[in-house]
């Protein structure tokens, strides 16, 4: 059900990679909720194509830009605010990556080259997104960036590896971007931390599926689906919400306050 939430809003959504992603939900439902946008992605994602068919639903221009990359950020800033004819009210940063994941390298194994891409993509990134915005007078007064955490950033996941020191530092940008942010410009900043998700990145985790059930078990509302996520973060983006900033909001059906379930103390029963 749509309430016009986001009516006469645009905004900037990146990291819809398929229609698993988080960011595929997040794009349907601020179109839903009557805002304009435009999708990124790295340019490499994009050449497999199925974000087109994303693009073609929501009516939105796709421009390429690798998240690491400053140059192209501006491009992209600069390019939605000709799209949109003004600026914009707000971001969804959906990025993550990383290489010591995707090889398998345990935490006492890393390799550093591949932690410093890591946090480049799935952390700093977020930083240059706020930077850029900020030196482009990008974004309205009152608008709204939301980055995409995990829990990891508090306790310990073992399969997390880096992208544990990666989602401390996305928080923690959401705190000193959104003070500095919030005092220059009224725009707010803050992270969703998500319970597992079943996306390209989310099953990328050492476990998941064992991991996706254990949480499950021990959230008393149960895990939060992507498309759950994309109702939240559109309720962050819309004016309903504009004296929340600096936040770390836990979206995860409970789980990161329950000790321990009925459901996991069965499964210890012999
Ligand atoms: P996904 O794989 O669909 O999205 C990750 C996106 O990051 C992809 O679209 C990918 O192309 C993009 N990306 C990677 N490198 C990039 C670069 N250099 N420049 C621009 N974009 C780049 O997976 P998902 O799960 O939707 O991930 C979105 C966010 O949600 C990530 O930050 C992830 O860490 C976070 N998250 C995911 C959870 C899960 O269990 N799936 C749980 C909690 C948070």
């Amino acid at each position: 059900m749509a309430y016009g939430l986001l009516k006469g809003k645009t905004g900037i959504i990146s990291g819809a990679l398929n229609e698993k992603s988080i960011a595929w939900k997040v794009a349907l439902r601020a179109k839903e909720e009557g805002a304009k946008i435009v999708l990124t992605n790295a340019p490499i994602a994009m050449r497999m194509g199925e974000i087109n068919k994303l693009a073609e639903i929501c009516e939105a221009p796709i421009i390429a830009a690798d998240a690491t990359s400053v140059e192209d950020i501006e491009n992209l800033y600069i390019k939605s605010m000709e799209s949109f004819g003004g600026k914009v009210d707000f971001v969804l940063h959906s990025i993550g990556m990383s290489p010591n994941i995707r090889k398998g390298k345990a935490y006492g194994d890393l390799n550093y080259d591949w932690f410093l891409k890591s946090v480049d993509i799935s952390a700093l990134s977020f930083h240059k997104f706020l930077q850029t915005a900020e030196k482009l007078d990008a974004i309205n007064e009152w608008g709204s960036v939301v980055g995409l955490s995990y829990m990891a950033a508090q306790r310990t996941f073992p399969f997390y590896t880096d992208m544990a020191e990666a989602k401390a530092m996305l928080e923690s940008i959401a705190r000193s971007y959104g003070y500095r942010y919030g005092k220059l410009k009224k725009v707010r900043v803050n992270t969703v931390s998500q319970s597992p998700t079943e996306t390209s990145a989310g099953s990328g985790i050492g476990g998941f599926d064992k991991f996706f059930d254990f949480a499950d078990k021990i959230a008393p509302l149960g895990n939060a689906s992507a498309d759950s996520c994309a109702d939240y973060v559109v309720t962050l983006f819309s004016d309903l919400t504009r004296m929340v900033t600096m936040q770390n909001l836990f979206h995860d059906g409970g789980f990161v306050n329950t000790g321990i379930s009925e459901d996991v103390m069965a499964l210890m029963e012999k």
